[in-house]
């Protein structure tokens, strides 16, 4: 038999990663989108995604009779009462773009609500996983207005591509909620994964994510100022971070400088917060400042690869070509979302230079990005022809297998910047290539990259 009934509202890769792991853990979980396409592709095995497991997941889910999907809300919590026993839980873990003035859209939110007001059973517990502005769980219990369904905070901390191993190998739970009865029920869901528990109530557990959200997003703006320092000082950032981290209370983790952080979470997240503080009348300065500090990334690896390529710090770079590396705003995903690579892109684009682009996670054909951006090619040696220089935008671990002396015959000078330190230098610098790195001291003969 199931542990639990569970309704997972989205099956974006936070609902869809949520579904399939609750049901992995033994619930019975029925999933529902309103896309119906999705959810035909979704039942046909077809999980339109790039999250590691996930695929096996689901299938193992389908075929055990604890996963479905289903069209709308509304219909899951039939699918669950039809088998003969209502929804427990229901989880919402529906879109909540960057709105107006960087707070969180809760249309997805609001709309759910409505939907399934009337439907939802008595002693049913509606969990909020998506993102959203402190306060959002409480104001959703009182769009609901139901006195017998209790809504709770229990915030998501899955990074996209490692969703799955995020998910059943937590660093912690946090559920928020003014009820302990209905906290403890959802806690109990994640029992099994023994992580700790965070049992706080629901504005608390709102501002976990956000918090740790903008936490991580200010230890990459720190680092990446670090590593400019690093440059200017003649020190290496990747014996500087190394050093730093064996500090238990640094850590070794999100400590790489690139090219600056983005994809559909850090943004969003960091804009969100702001528009909260600045509505409590808190001026959040440092959290402005990591924002800021990452808008100027962008322009400063614009005038780092200006200056490699002229060979000055005011060089032109109009119809230089250049072969920008990575796309994504991460390896192991197709995500473009807020990607630094495309901001940079954008910048390079404006001052003149032809971009030609090669990611291993995106296809020309399928590509979203502009074509009058960039244009993207399957073969990172087609890429490469005839180029100034060959950019490293994110750190896909494909690069470093790379046919170095077959990139050195076909571009048209024999240099890389590599805004992820990603490459030991010595291997291009073997094929002729001028390395250039981030953070990295001026007379650096390589022997290590950072990871
Ligand atoms: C992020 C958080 O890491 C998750 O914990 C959170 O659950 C998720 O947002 C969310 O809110 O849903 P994700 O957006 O998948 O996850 O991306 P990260 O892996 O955090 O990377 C964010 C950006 O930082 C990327 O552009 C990445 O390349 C960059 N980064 C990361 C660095 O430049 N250096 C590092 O050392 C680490």
């Amino acid at each position: 038999m199931f542990d639990r009934r569970i309704a997972v509202v989205g099956t974006g890769y936070v609902g869809l990663t949520t579904g399939a792991c609750l049901a992995s853990l033994g619930h019975r979980v029925v999933c529902a989108d309103v896309d119906e396409k999705k959810v035909e592709r979704l039942r046909s095995g077809e999980i339109g995604i790039q999250e590691e497991g996930l695929a096996e997941l689901v299938s193992e889910g389908v075929a055990a009779g604890r996963l479905s999907f289903v069209v709308s809300a509304a219909a899951a919590l039939v699918e669950l009462e039809r088998e003969g026993a209502p929804v427990e839980v229901m989880f919402l873990c529906v879109p909540t773009p960057m709105g107006v003035g960087g707070i969180a859209d809760l249309a997805a939110v609001e709309a759910v609500i409505e939907e399934v007001r009337d439907a939802l059973p008595a002693g049913v517990v509606v969990v909020n996983k998506s993102t959203v502005p402190v306060g959002t769980t409480d104001r959703t219990a009182e769009l609901l207005e139901r006195d017998d369904v209790v809504v709770v905070s229990n915030p998501e901390f899955l990074r996209e591509g490692s969703a799955v191993q995020d998910f059943l190998n937590p660093d912690r739970i946090v559920v928020g909620s003014s009820s302990q009865d209905a906290a403890e029920r959802v806690a109990a869901l994640y029992a099994r994964l023994g992580a700790p528990m965070v049992l706080t109530d629901a504005a608390s557990s709102e501002m976990i994510k956000y918090a740790a959200n903008c936490f991580l997003a200010m230890k990459l703006s720190y680092v990446n100022a670090i590593a400019e320092l690093c440059e200017r000082l003649d020190a290496d950032v990747v014996d500087v971070t190394e050093g730093i981290g064996y500090d238990k209370r640094i850590g070794q983790a999100f400590l790489s400088p690139g090219p600056g952080w983005g994809g559909s979470c850090l943004p969003k997240d960091t804009h969100a917060l702001l528009q909260v503080a600045d509505s409590a009348d808190f001026e959040f300065r440092l959290l402005r400042a990591t924002i800021d500090t990452n808008t100027r990334q962008y322009q400063r690896m614009v005038d780092k690869i200006r200056t490699a390529v002229t060979g000055r710090r005011k060089g032109s770079l109009t119809h230089k070509r250049l072969a920008l590396f990575g796309l994504t705003f991460k390896a192991g995903t197709d995500d473009l979302r807020d990607s630094p690579a495309l901001g940079v892109a954008a910048l390079l684009k404006q001052a003149g230079a032809n971009l030609v682009g090669y990611d291993p996670g995106i296809s020309r054909a399928a590509s979203a990005i502009d074509h009058t951006l960039l244009t993207v090619l399957d073969d990172p040696y087609l890429a490469a022809t005839d180029a100034e220089a060959i950019v490293i935008l994110t750190e896909w671990p494909e690069f470093r297998a790379l046919d170095w002396p077959r990139l050195a015959s076909v571009i048209n000078t024999p240099l890389v910047i590599d805004t992820r330190n990603l490459l030991d230098p010595d291997v291009p610098r073997r094929a002729k290539f001028a390395w250039i790195g981030v953070g990295r001291r001026a007379t650096d003969t390589g022997g290590g990259a950072s990871p």
